[in-house]
This record gives structure tokens, C-alpha cells and sequence, in this order.
């Protein structure tokens, strides 16, 4: 069937009440390729039950953010949850590199965005992917940005963001248009296993050390 206005969620006509983890599309599946549709109707009933289903599946797999296309669906819609001051990427525990997101921070669904950039500058800083598991990068991304969407209620909305949340927006943006982080990395070099990062981060220690070192 053709779709009208590209919009035919199969989802809508789902409309359950009870929430569910959904399965998450890993690189090389098409539907993390294609850009995604703009919902006609932020507020249209189903949308909700999409939404809770995405916060759940993105605790689940303790992530920072979730882009419907991610679980499959071609529809421009994120949740992520960014505390507000955090500016840098979030600590690594040294004992087996696992990164704990903080899920009582503020939740944000973002329906619809729109990115805007307040800077010029890029800053590289360490990302993953629920749709690429096991892997870590160093991304240049924008460290100011104002982003607007909607809300679940339809409500729009305008925002600044800088360091990690801009981060977060940008990367989960990226989703809607098809594109994973592992496009936007300029040094392939920094590319690594999540289970090899506390050795990188290490060693970035000790070449900081050194550099202060000679800089005093
Ligand atoms: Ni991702």
C-alpha cells in the first residue's frame, strides 16, 4: 500500500497498554539507513505507547538515548534522558568499563527535531551505539546547540544544550537521518571495544600527565 504523506505507523494500530521491551536494530539492518518520517501528528493515540516502550527498552539496554528507528520503526522520534550539567561524557567505571547512566535524570522526548548550531567549534568526545554493542568512539560534535520538537503532548518546545546533552541530541538526531556515529568519527584510530577503554583512558591519563608536565 502507499503510504499518505509517508506516514502509516504500524504502531498506531497497536495502541497497547502494557509496555514491552522492543528488539533494537543493529548496524547493517536497513531501517538505520533510511531517513526517517516526520509524525503529522505528535499527539495522534499510539504515540504514547511507542514512547513508554522506547524508555523501557532503552533502560533495559542502560542507554542514554533511543531513536524509534532504532527499535525499527521509520518515524522521528527520540528519548533520551541528559542531566543538564553533565558537560562531559559520563565516568567510566575502571573496573570492567561499564558506563552507568544516570535514569533518574530528566527524560526528554523529542518528537520532530530540529538541531541548530551555536558554535562553530567541534569537540571529540567518547560515544556508543545500542545499535552497535560492544564498540566506543571519539565523535566531533558541537558543544552548543539549541534543538525544538515536541513533546508526548504535542507541545513544542525550544531548548539550549552544551557538552554531553548537546552530545546525546546530536547523535540521537543522527538516527532520524540514517546516520550512526561511526560516520561522523574522523580517526578510525580511535575506534575500540568498550571492554578495551579503561587501557585507553589510562594511557590519555599519562599522556596528559606528561604534557602538563612539560607545559609547567
Ligand atoms: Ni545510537
Amino acid at each position: 500500500m502507499r503510504r499518505n504523506n509517508g506516514w502509516t505507523p504500524r504502531f498506531l494500530a497497536l495502541n497497547s497498554q502494557s509496555m514491552a521491551i522492543l528488539k533494537i536494530a543493529r548496524m547493517g539492518h536497513p531501517v538505520l539507513r533510511k531517513v526517517a518520517q516526520p509524525l503529522s501528528d505528535p499527539a495522534a493515540p499510539g504515540v504514547i505507547g511507542l514512547i513508554r516502550d522506547m524508555v523501557e527498552t532503552m533502560e533495559d539496554a542502560n542507554g542514554a538515548g533511543l531513536a524509534a528507528p532504532q527499535v525499527h520503526i521509520s518515524a522521528r522520534v527520540v528519548v533520551f534522558q541528559a542531566p543538564e550539567d553533565r558537560s562531559e561524557a559520563p565516568d567510566v567505571d575502571p573496573g570492567d568499563g561499564e558506563e552507568a547512566f544516570d535514569h533518574t535524570a530528566e527524560l526528554t522526548v523529542l518528537i520532530n527535531p530540529e538541531i541548530e548550531f551555536l558554535s562553530e567549534d567541534r569537540e571529540l568526545g567518547m560515544e556508543g551505539c545500542l545499535s552497535v554493542p560492544g564498540l566506543r568512539g571519539l565523535v566531533p560534535r558541537c558543544p552548543h546547540i539549541r534543538y525544538s520538537g515536541y513533546n508526548e503532548k504535542g507541545e513544542h518546545f525550544v531548548r539550549e544544550a552544551r557538552g554531553f546533552h548537546a552530545r546525546v541530541v546530536q547523535h540521537e538526531v543522527d538516527h532520524l537521518d540514517g546516520i550512526l556515529y561511526l560516520q561522523r568519527m574522523e580517526d578510525m584510530g580511535a575506534l575500540m571495544f568498550e571492554s578495551e577503554m579503561k587501557h585507553y583512558i589510562q594511557a590519555e591519563d599519562a599522556q596528559d600527565a606528561v604534557s602538563e608536565e612539560r607545559s609547567e
